[in-house]
């Protein structure tokens, strides 16, 4: 399955020719991996962030994403991270507006994810595509299982995170967190209605 037809489930995400995804708001979508050339707009992303949503989406422990992070990134940490950006693309240019990074464990099946989207472009069905995008890679590698991390007051990614299914789970270590575990098929997930 391709990623724009697992993002068309439920009908809330439509493939369009050029292997873009348009999601339920109408926004049309590019998820594709970060290139060295995306440093610096993810540099900015991220120091864009309310600092509530820097706070959410690194647990309260980062204000900055530093040259070595995104080389890191870059790196694919011999193949088993992989940094995705989302660009709105409309009349002929794009924005990048939000970012995930996948970390695939193939020893346990299982990825961890991680994402934000631009504040002021929140709500529109962009962190649901990119959490579909991320399954569909993660379900191809043989990953049976997604899981993250979030912090307990943190309700869109709880909503979000029960919008597909996910179960909520006791974080062992941190009393701050809660885990978050969806079990993958090799497509991804469906979105609950
Ligand atoms: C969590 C986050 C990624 C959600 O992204 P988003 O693009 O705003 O979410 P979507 O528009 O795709 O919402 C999908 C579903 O999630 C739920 N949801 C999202 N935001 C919500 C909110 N503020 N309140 C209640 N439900 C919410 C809804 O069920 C929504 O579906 P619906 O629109 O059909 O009702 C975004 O709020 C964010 O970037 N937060 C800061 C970083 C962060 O918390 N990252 C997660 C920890 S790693």
């Amino acid at each position: 399955m391709s990623d724009t037809l697992a993002c068309h489930l439920e009908g809330r995400f439509r493939p369009s020719p050029a292997g873009l995804v348009r999601v339920g708001s109408g926004l049309v979508l590019d998820i594709r991996p970060l290139t060295a050339a995306d440093a610096e707009a993810l540099r900015s992303h991220v120091r864009a962030l309310s600092v509530r949503s820097r706070h959410n989406r690194y647990l309260g422990g980062l204000n900055e994403l530093g040259r070595s992070e995104i080389d890191r990134l870059l790196g694919g940490a011999g193949g088993t991270v992989f940094p995705l950006v989302a660009d709105v693309v409309e009349n002929g240019s794009r924005t990048m507006v939000g970012e995930a990074v996948y970390a695939i464990d193939h020893a346990a099946g299982s990825t961890e994810f991680a994402l934000s989207v631009r504040d002021d472009w929140q709500g529109r069905g962009i962190g649901a595509a990119l959490l579909g995008a991320i399954a569909v890679r993660a379900g191809r590698a043989g990953a049976g299982l997604l899981h993250g991390e979030t912090l307990r007051g943190n309700e869109a990614m709880l909503a979000l995170a029960a919008k597909v299914g996910a179960a909520e789970v006791r974080h062992r270590d941190d009393p701050r967190l809660i885990r978050i575990e969806r079990r993958l098929e090799a497509a991804g997930f469906a979105l609950a209605a």
